[in-house]
């Protein structure tokens, strides 16, 4: 149990919680919902399963990683574009991560339990990430916790916490979600959110549904590699994926049901964007029995799940230079922590200072946002399967799953969809994107 709660606890974060509804309801609901599950089902396992198992067979750092199995080759620049992503996402990461730990503040105020009428909360919302200082403080608060943490390279601690944070967390959004479901109105967000239209895709949603699977799952930059490489031989890689992966899309989905019922039971709107989450939530916990006990204990469940999955991005990054580099880790972990809280700077005040300072009527936030999770990531993951489908082999691979008597028993599956339906999915996807039928 230990490796699954330590795998989910990188994949379990902001990504299920506070992007996926707001994707979700920029794109349109539930049709968009399917194509993320097809995602998750034809590209995220497979790829999962690729990572955990180079990361075991080698025991080393992405860049390392390949860099062993396929010496001299190109194929050594998979580990290099996933440092590069996993640099980037953390950028803005740790913003987001920031303004969890200011509603936690903020929760414990008693800022977020009385709101007179719903549309206040996203004010609130809204002032509180334009406010710069405010939102600097949260955001060198989350980095420097962050780095504290992997400084020590001690996750044991954290990994066990996680065996008890992630029930608690599921625990919690039932709660929330019996809520939500009962209020005035719910069932035209169980609409929106379950029932499929289909003239609402288009070929950028598409993308974005495949992108938030890698996201979701942090897949396609390593940091499956790295937490495989950490694995026993003994431990069973088929089983753990299917964990991580039924768990990580069970606290999406479920957050799904707990927010857009409320959002059209409130009369607020989807499309909200980034702000989604901290918007219709704290209308949730006003007036609802305990609300203040909740509001407390969900956004300090989110903080500490946004907490674990940067460790794992961070790690990444330090974990190539102090294995490709020869730095050492405290070295490492405080010249990259400190670089990538200066980057993510201007993300954070793409809300406030910078909202107007657009390019391609993007923010800065935007932009690193799309470029790491629609584009490395997906190709992050797509020149994974190919190499593990093509090059470094699926022969090889499959000894490298079943090492300890385990045996795979949809290695068929896998096969086929790592080396066929993975990478062309991923293409199509890139394809259509580019050369858009319409
Ligand atoms: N999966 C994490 C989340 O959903 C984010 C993440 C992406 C972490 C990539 C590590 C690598 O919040």
């Amino acid at each position: 149990m230990g490796f699954i709660m330590a795998a989910s606890g990188s994949a379990v974060g902001l990504g299920n919680v506070w992007k996926f509804p707001y994707i979700v309801g920029e794109n349109g609901g539930g049709a968009f919902v399917l194509v993320y599950l097809i995602c998750i089902a034809v590209v995220g396992l497979p790829i999962m399963l690729s990572e955990f198992t180079v990361g075991r067979k080698t025991s080393l750092n992405p860049v390392g990683a390949f860099q062993q199995l396929q010496p001299g080759t190109p194929w050594v620049g998979i580990g290099f574009m996933g440092v590069l992503a996993g640099f980037l996402i953390l950028s803005f990461y740790g913003v987001v991560g920031g303004w969890t730990l200011a509603y936690v503040v903020k929760a414990l105020t008693h800022s977020l339990d009385q709101f007179t009428n719903p549309s206040e909360a996203g004010k609130f919302f809204g002032t509180f990430i334009a406010s710069t200082g405010e939102v600097m403080f949260y955001h060198a608060l989350f980095m420097g916790i962050t780095i504290a943490i992997v400084i020590r390279g001690v996750h044991g601690g954290i990994e066990k916490a996680c065996d008890i944070l992630m029930p608690t967390l599921v625990v919690m959004l039932v709660i929330l979600m019996i809520r939500a479901l009962t209020l005035d109105g719910a069932m035209e967000g169980l609409k929106f959110y379950l029932y499929p239209d289909f003239s609402k895709l288009t070929g950028q949603s598409i993308l974005v549904a495949m992108g938030q699977a890698f996201f979701s799952l942090s897949l396609g930059m390593g940091a499956m590699i790295t937490y495989g490489s950490y694995l026993p031989a003994r431990e069973n890689l088929t089983s753990a994926t299917l964990y991580v992966v039924l768990f990580d899309t069970l606290i999406a989905l479920l957050m799904g049901l707990v927010i857009f019922p409320a959002v059209f039971a409130m009369g607020l709107e989807p499309t909200e964007g980034p702000g989604l989450v901290f918007s219709v939530l704290p209308a949730v916990f006003t007036g609802m029995p305990f609300g203040w006990v909740v509001s407390i204990l969900f956004f300090t469940l989110l903080a500490i799940a946004a907490l674990t999955s940067a460790i794992s991005l961070l790690e990444v990054v330090v974990a190539y230079f102090i294995d490709q580099k020869g730095w050492g880790r405290k070295k490492s972990v405080l010249t990259m922590g400190l670089v990538i809280f200066v980057i993510g700077i201007p993300s954070g005040l793409s809300f406030g200072l910078l909202a107007d300072s657009q390019l391609f009527g993007m923010t800065f936030f935007n932009h690193v946002d799309n470029i790491s999770s629609n584009y490395l990531l997906p190709l992050g993951g797509m020149l994974t399967a190919i190499f593990v489908g093509w090059v470094w082999g699926t022969k090889e691979a499959h000894k490298e799953i079943e090492r300890h008597e385990t045996t795979f028993h949809w290695a068929g599956y896998w096969e086929f969809v790592v080396r066929y339906i993975a990478p062309v999915a991923v293409a199509i996807v890139f394809l259509a994107k580019f050369f858009p039928t319409d």
